[in-house]
């Protein structure tokens, strides 16, 4: 396990990110992370889906045109503000995955992407929430950062961008936890599912941070393109890409996905 630190606070990044940019669209690349995993889990359209920390709306907004009963929640409000005005008819509210209000089992499905490595306190009491309000039976999909080659080669490209902007001497504080594979499966096992799947998935490829190695439409960087369509890389980046997460896939994916079924 590996804490990440930076500048600003983890509700001050999530705030900040969502309060500029627009909700989501809803996702159209079935092919990429997180809506081709959310389709290894979802299986049809009997039972709810919860997604838990529905940020902008991309995934959300898949399943609810599509007829799906979904609810979304996020504890980030004007994530929320935004998805309620560009769609009411939305099931999206403001809630904390620690403390969850909904009764015992009622759900099938629950999506949580990049979620849980948010906490830096109650990581195991919020598996916990996850497992009570599923179904038997019931399948959980959620991401995690890893703890990995990657992350740590992230980590000192924000810290040393941090201190070419003069941000050096500024405190800092938790931005995000990193697992590695064992430590996310064993999560999950002891708060009492059995584990379907768990992958590298490189969900923002770190080559994708330089300008050079993305896909020509991606140069200027669009964040609302990119959480649409996936972080595209050109075909030599993609190439790069490829090799290193052939070879080396548990030190160049930047998180772990994971399906689990509650027992
Ligand atoms: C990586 S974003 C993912 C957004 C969305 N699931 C997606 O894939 O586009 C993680 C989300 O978790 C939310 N979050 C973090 N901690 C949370 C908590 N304790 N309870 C609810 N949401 C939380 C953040 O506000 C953010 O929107």
């Amino acid at each position: 396990m590996r804490i990440t630190y930076r500048r600003a606070n983890n509700k001050d990044y999530w705030t900040k990110r969502w309060d500029d940019i627009p909700a989501d669209a809803p996702m159209e690349n079935l092919g990429v992370y997180p809506l081709k995993y959310a389709q290894m889990t979802v299986k049809n359209k009997e039972g709810k889906i919860l997604e838990a920390g529905c940020g902008a709306g991309r995934v959300l907004r898949y399943y609810h045109d599509r007829g799906y009963d979904i609810l979304g929640f996020d504890f980030i409000d004007v994530a929320i503000k935004k998805l309620k005005e560009i769609d009411p008819t939305l099931q999206a509210e403001v809630g904390d995955i620690t403390r969850l209000r909904f009764a015992d089992h009622s759900f099938r499905y629950i999506l949580a992407f990049g979620l849980y490595h948010n906490l830096e306190h109650g990581l195991d009491k919020a598996i916990g929430e996850t497992h009570r309000v599923l179904e038997k039976g019931g399948l959980v999909c959620a991401s995690f950062r890893a703890d990995n080659v990657q992350t740590k080669l992230t980590d000192w490209l924000t810290e040393r961008k941090a201190k070419k902007n003069g941000n050096e001497n500024k405190t800092r504080a938790f931005h995000k936890m990193n697992l590695t594979r064992s430590e996310y499966e064993q999560l999950f096992i002891r708060a009492g599912f059995a584990i379907e799947f768990i992958g590298p998935v490189e969900n923002m490829p770190i080559l994708y941070k330089f300008a050079v190695f993305r896909s020509s439409e991606h140069k200027q960087f669009n964040e609302n393109k990119a959480r649409a369509e996936g972080y595209r890389l050109s075909w030599f980046g993609q190439l790069l890409q490829n090799m290193l997460m052939r070879f080396f896939p548990d030190q160049f994916c930047n998180i772990y996905v994971l399906i689990a079924k509650k027992l």
